[in-house]
């Protein structure tokens, strides 16, 4: 997908506008899945802003990725409540088990199933409470399978 295209009229539409830059990040992230790094200087000539002030926006916020996902997107909840019921431990299974799969391993802070964690999402559809790491492998060996 050609980047260019794609920012063109996202930046177009919100030039001129105050507090531009997360919507802007958000379309971007929405068409492409990822923000590439080339985008970064348009992005910052556009909103008048230098290239550090939006690469530090998109590092600081966990939602926006620099590379594309893969095919499909697990995140882990690592904010408190989970973290008291496992999800510390989970989360290290997660890194180890998806280490060099397609599926990408993201933090979430929080689901808003605090009161049954540790929790994780699937492809922005799919909550999952309670989870263990042996759930959590088989969740993973389905989503591999998938073609
Ligand atoms: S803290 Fe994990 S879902 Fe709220």
């Amino acid at each position: 997908m050609d980047t260019n295209a794609i920012l063109g009229p996202i930046l177009d539409a919100h030039r001129e506008e105050q507090g531009a830059l997360l919507p802007v990040l958000h379309q971007v992230q929405d068409a492409l899945g990822h923000i590439p790094p080339d985008a970064i200087p348009a992005i910052a000539a556009a909103l008048n802003l230098s290239r550090a002030e939006v690469h530090g926006v998109i590092s600081y916020y966990h939602h926006f990725r620099q590379e594309p996902a893969g095919r499909h997107v697990v995140r882990v909840c690592c904010a408190e409540a989970c973290q008291a019921v496992g999800g510390e431990a989970l989360a290290e299974h997660a890194r180890t088990r998806l280490a060099g799969s397609e599926v990408t391993l993201e933090p979430v802070y929080c689901l808003g199933l605090c009161a049954c964690g540790p929790a994780l999402q699937v492809d922005e559809t799919h909550l999952h409470a309670a989870m263990t790491p042996v759930k959590f492998d088989v969740i993973v060996a389905r989503l591999e399978s998938e073609s």
